[in-house]
């Protein structure tokens, strides 16, 4: 559906940002369980620690970013608060942190950055860990004790809330796969880790409403779009239905209907999360291929790849790609977010590519495959492109380089990257203009833009 305009615009308003997290950015943060992990050998690639990572802490440097962020043309941008620093000890909580982050806070909003605040990126506070983390049963009173305490500090200056960041890869990488603390393998732990986070996402829902009214109050949600491998075949049909389910579903029938569905419920509805989302935050990074695998009952017979055919990013510390670059799957995911009807932010999305060779491509078409479906009706409100600067990325320690500038790990000097420019140009079109898609993706000018 080609179209005859020089420019695919987003709708007005149109939230553009970037989305960065605490313990990748701030630097100094050793009271987490992350920080623990990452002294363990073998952990994270290459032994490195997260250390100085970006140098946010130092709001000094965090402002100097901002500066970059805003002069892209920017006019959001995600961050996170880290527990640890807020509550060091259980039912302690720092006013100085606090007061750090509402400064911090106050210099996005001076750059006409609107915050959007997520509350749980990951991270843990030690003394949570010691308690059993997210298996405790406890966890959804902690978390909205301090919840409670966050937007009472900065909720004069925050409306857009995220409660969790994909709460399906913190259960499924530390309790399925253990390449994240505390690097168990159990379907029954990781199960109920996602159960005690749903709940903990409606509780956070109803403790921020209660406070404040007006609030945007959302999850980030991270969609994995299931292929069928060979999607003639019944049974490969039947793999990506359940792959998808266990992905998907089971968060998104949580947080949108209020019912625990399979691994985590029995089906049962659960009046705090019943609607608790203002909105829906999509996390899109990847499109991901099912297949029917009688020799993995442990995986209800499903096995997932990225279709070798397909165009991979770089290679994680495990050897495997860490996506498929599928701008499509961007169409696909807010297709089916939309059913739900509700506003969307695209709260995440982003690769690795240390040599900028294909990010501008990717963000001009996976936004450009956004435009479609807003055409076709998704309510889609705004685009944080992960990241702005390089940062810690978790067991990839600073190998895996997703920002739209570069930071040099010595001196943690930033340059800007190609991308950065075609983000700006963007962002400050609030569109795609065709000149931008003839330059970074020639190839896909004929499906987007007529003559
Ligand atoms: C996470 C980020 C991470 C990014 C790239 C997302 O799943 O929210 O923290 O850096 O993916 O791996």
């Amino acid at each position: 559906m080609p179209d005859s305009r020089s420019i695919l615009k987003m709708p007005v308003p149109f939230r553009w940002g970037v989305a960065t997290a605490a313990h990748q950015n701030e630097g100094d943060n050793t009271n987490n369980q992350w920080a623990a992990w990452e002294r363990q050998e073998g952990r994270i690639q290459n032994g490195q620690l997260s250390g100085k990572a970006t140098g946010w802490w130092d709001l000094a440097e965090a402002a100097a970013d901002f500066d970059r962020a805003a002069d892209l043309g920017l006019n959001s941008l995600r961050l996170s608060v880290e527990w640890s620093r807020i509550e060091p000890e259980e039912g302690v909580f720092s006013a100085t942190a606090l007061r750090r982050y509402h400064e911090m806070i106050g210099l996005l909003c001076e750059r006409g950055l609107e915050p959007m605040v997520t509350l749980h990126h990951f991270t843990d506070p030690m003394w949570l860990a010691w308690l059993g983390g997210w298996e405790n049963p406890r966890v959804g009173d902690y978390f909205g004790r301090f919840v409670a305490r966050v937007v009472d500090a900065l909720g004069d200056q925050v409306h857009i809330w995220c409660t969790i960041n994909e709460p399906l890869v913190y259960a499924y990488s530390g309790y399925l796969e253990g390449s994240f603390p505390p690097g168990a393998r159990s379907l029954p732990r990781a199960s109920r880790v996602l159960r005690r986070m749903m709940l903990a996402h409606g509780r956070a829902y109803r403790v921020i409403h209660a406070a404040q009214n007006d609030a945007m109050v959302g999850i980030a949600h991270h969609m994995q779009v299931m292929l069928p491998a060979h999607p003639g075949w019944l049974l490969d049909r039947y793999a990506t239905r359940l792959a998808d389910h266990l992905a998907n579903g089971t968060s998104l029938t949580a947080v949108l209907l209020g019912r625990l569905t399979p691994p985590i419920g029995w089906g049962e509805t659960v009046p705090e999360l019943i609607d608790s989302a203002d909105y829906m935050g999509l996390n899109y990074y990847s499109t991901v291929r099912a297949t029917f695998d009688p020799t993995r009952p442990a995986e209800l017979f499903t096995r997932r790849f990225l279709d070798p055919h397909g165009e991979l990013s770089e290679l994680t510390k495990s050897g495997q790609h860490f996506s498929e670059i599928n701008p499509r799957g961007m169409y696909l995911a807010l297709k089916r977010l939309s059913a739900y009807k509700k506003p969307i932010y695209i709260t995440e999305n982003g690769l690795p590519d240390r040599l900028d060779a294909i990010r501008p491509r990717f963000i001009a078409t996976h936004l450009a495959e956004a435009w479609r479906a807003i055409q076709e009706g998704a309510d889609v409100r705004g685009y944080y492109h992960w990241t702005l600067v390089d940062n810690f990325e978790w067991s990839e320690g600073y190998n895996l380089k997703f920002g739209l500038f570069e930071m040099d790990p010595e001196t943690r000097a930033r340059t800007s990257r190609t991308s950065a420019a075609v983000y700006a140009r963007i962002a400050q079109a609030n569109g795609i203009p065709r000149q931008v898609m003839e330059r970074v993706a020639a190839g896909a000018v004929p499906t987007y833009f007529a003559g």
